[in-house]
């Protein structure tokens, strides 16, 4: 559909268990470990609530551990990355905690929250248009030595968001289905390679906007697919408005079972559903997994469902047009 371009796979090993089970280790204490919430109104579906994380957010699972991975000298020069928001404040967040200079180069249509937030959390940020993110990180890391932490295309960051699989098999042994929200696709890519490793029975199936859905177009073409930003920043869904890298596309061409996309009238009639039935505030992106749920269903295996409710850093003044 809208192929752009085809880049060359990667040669990076896959992400293994014990990867993600060392990354269990070293963001113990920190990263909250949440429960996984049965759904009083729907029968055999439980939601992981990420937005219950400090700083609302599944990101902070990666970020801390690819942050705690690196070594001391490296991690008190500085770190720098590029982000729509939530990784950017997880990586703030856990600077803080580790005592690492931290700055957050983000997008100038980034939401005021977020912004302010990553601010708070103690980072540096800096603004520039949506497609020189990444000319500006480079040139960050050139003159100031600072050391990047990608969002999603780094193996630690992958195995730190893959402790949700371990948390939700622990939790719930006998389930059938994860749904999975997909951006760049680190989340499904960790989350699929611990749940699958342990029980490879189970389904994993990623969830992207339909306005965002390269994901969905480069597992069905077995190559890389890039849309461009003009196209994904369509979605409401900020936080998956990316695209897939070589290295989460090698992690999701083995471990998905497919994807399902949804409209953004579906992901926001899905965010009232969950502040009003479930008492969870979940942005427009933490709430597409459910939303698969709740208008996809057809398209799904069945059985005991996990959706992963991935943050809840909504706008306040959206969560308000939505709830009025
Ligand atoms: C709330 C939320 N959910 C899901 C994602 C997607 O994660 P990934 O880019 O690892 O696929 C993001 C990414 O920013 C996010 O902020």
């Amino acid at each position: 559909m809208i192929a752009l371009r085809t880049i060359a796979l990667m040669t990076q090993p896959l992400v293994t268990l014990d990867d993600v089970r060392a990354a269990a280790k070293n963001i113990a204490g920190i990263a909250v470990r949440t429960p996984l919430l049965p759904c009083s109104w729907e029968d055999g579906l439980y939601l992981k609530p990420e937005n219950l994380q400090p700083m609302g957010a599944f990101k902070i699972r990666g970020a801390l551990h690819a942050l705690a991975s690196l070594p001391a000298a490296v991690r008190a020069a500085g770190v720098v990355t590029e982000s729509s928001g939530n990784h950017g404040q997880a990586l703030a967040y856990a600077g803080r905690r580790l005592a690492a200079p931290v700055v957050v180069v983000m997008p100038d249509v980034a939401s005021p929250a977020k912004i302010e937030a990553t601010r708070g959390y103690g980072a540096e940020v800096v603004l520039v248009p949506p497609a020189e993110r990444s000319s500006h990180v480079q040139r960050l890391v050139n003159e100031r030595g600072l050391t990047f932490v990608p969002p999603y295309d780094h193996r630690d960051i992958i195995a730190g968001q893959g402790t949700i699989g371990l948390e939700i098999l622990a939790d719930l042994s006998d389930v059938d289905t994860v749904l999975v929200p997909v951006g760049g696709g680190g989340l499904a890519s960790g989350v699929a390679t611990a749940v699958r490793s342990l029980a490879p029975h189970v389904t994993v199936i990623g969830v992207e906007p339909a306005l965002a859905a390269d994901a969905a177009e480069s597992l069905a073409a077995g190559e890389l697919r890039i849309w461009p930003t003009e196209q994904t920043y369509r979605t409401v869904a900020d936080g998956l408005r990316t695209n897939l890298s070589a290295l989460t596309l090698a992690h999701l061409r083995v471990h998905l079972a497919g994807i399902v996309t949804v409209t953004d009238e579906e992901i926001l009639s899905t965010v009232r559903v969950l502040a009003r039935s479930a008492r969870i505030v979940a942005e427009p992106s933490g709430a597409v997994a459910m939303a698969a749920y709740l208008h996809r269903r057809d398209e799904l295996p069945g059985g005991r469902t996990v959706a992963i409710v991935s943050g809840g850093n909504i706008e306040p003044g959206l969560l308000a047009r939505v709830l009025a």
